[in-house]
């Protein structure tokens, strides 16, 4: 099934919004800076107001507009989405038994309506918005490949699992640049997972798909070489994150590679701050507790060897192995690439603690 394309009125109205988006992260952005530089309080400054209403406002436009233009398909999206294909190369297992857990339901991250778990037309909407919310700079998902290709250290993995795998944009990715893998993609989202499936299959990729959470992902201990999480960690409360970190531990072979794709602190006060506003106005309740946290220290504490942060320059090279934050005039994220290794022989007390408890559902 193809995800429906903005055309006529639709295309004209989110043209306009994401004019309105460039103009926030250039002009706007860029006064700000400006006004910043020659001293003052952030949220006190001239441009201030214009720069939080636009960001906010601007998304929420989009996803309306979205929503209006797909919703009324609803139904028909749904048989779609559940019409599978007759030869697969890979397979779908839905949980219908599956609790969303109050952190995920309850939150309309992104503001998007609905969350992306409430229906095939929230799939669909997401999977349009992602599309044109990075304001191209992500055409063809170049940034997932990106992440790939830069951020995941060359080895032969046999078995990789892409934690929060959302409709496979992270996904696919693994497939191309590890051919022989067993690849599989967890999501707790189910029409996130169907359409991931059914896209999946018609590019050919062999992947297999479950609906489970990644904090108890329900695999067997030491079945995979690789772990990875795109844009997962920042929508975790903390105690998740920690569960979540854990999961990867447990379910990694000895030597295996974490590989996570998420936001981090910069050091530059400006940034950080209009970041910060960011996560609030854009519905992102649990980034300020990955801000204060210090993921290394933790990665190391769970039991985790070699932990690293590096910048991630989706609009470049991709990983920055100098360890430098790209320097932009126009407003763009801090995307950090974060990888540590299981240890290959004895895991550490206080991760077979940890391990311990999760699965006692003490944690
Ligand atoms: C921002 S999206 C990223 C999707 C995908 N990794 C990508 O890069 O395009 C976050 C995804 O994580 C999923 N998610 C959130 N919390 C989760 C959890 N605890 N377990 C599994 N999936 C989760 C959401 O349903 C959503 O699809």
């Amino acid at each position: 099934m193809n995800s429906p394309t903005p055309v006529g009125e639709d295309r004209a109205y989110l043209d306009f919004v994401l004019g309105m988006k460039q103009y926030f992260a250039t002009t706007v952005y860029a006064k700000l800076h400006d006004q910043y530089a020659r001293g003052g309080q952030i949220n006190q400054l001239p441009a201030y107001p214009l720069f939080e209403w636009l960001e906010r406002n601007t998304q929420k436009m989009m996803w309306r507009r979205l929503d209006e233009m797909i919703r009324p398909h609803a139904a028909e999206l749904e048989a779609g989405l559940d019409t599978l294909p007759e030869h697969s190369v890979g397979s779908l297992h839905l949980d219908r038994s599956l609790e969303l857990p109050d952190y995920y339901a309850e939150t309309e991250f992104h503001i998007q309506p609905g969350g992306v778990w409430s229906g095939a037309a929230n799939t669909f909407v997401y999977e349009v918005g992602a599309r044109i919310v990075m304001l191209g700079q992500n055409d063809d998902y170049r940034f997932h490949r990106l992440f790939v290709e830069t951020g995941i250290p060359r080895r032969e993995y046999r078995d990789i699992l892409d934690l929060g795998c959302g409709f496979g944009k992270s996904t696919r990715p693994l497939v191309d640049a590890f051919p022989e893998a067993r690849v599989v993609g967890i999501d707790l989202s189910a029409p996130n997972l169907k359409l991931a499936h059914q896209q999946a299959e018609r590019l050919g990729k062999p992947i297999a798909f479950y609906q489970r959470a990644a904090e108890a992902t329900g695999f067997e201990d030491a079945s995979f070489d690789l772990v990875t999480a795109t844009m997962l960690i920042h929508e975790l409360p903390m105690p998740v994150l920690r569960q979540v970190l854990v999961e990867a531990l447990r379910v990694l072979r000895p030597g295996g590679q974490l590989a996570v794709l998420d936001f981090a602190r910069t050091g530059d006060a400006f940034r950080d701050f209009v970041m910060e506003g960011h996560g609030a106005r854009n519905n992102e309740p649990y980034l300020p507790h990955l801000f204060k946290t210090d993921v290394r220290r933790l990665l190391s504490e769970l039991g985790f060897e070699a932990a690293e942060e590096l910048p991630f320059d989706e609009r470049g090279a991709g990983l920055r192995e100098d360890g430098t934050w790209p320097t932009r005039a126009e407003w763009h994220f801090p995307w950090v690439a974060i990888r540590a290794t299981k240890p290959s022989k004895v895991l550490k007390k206080s991760a077979l603690r940890e391990v311990f408890e999760q699965r006692a559902g003490t944690v």
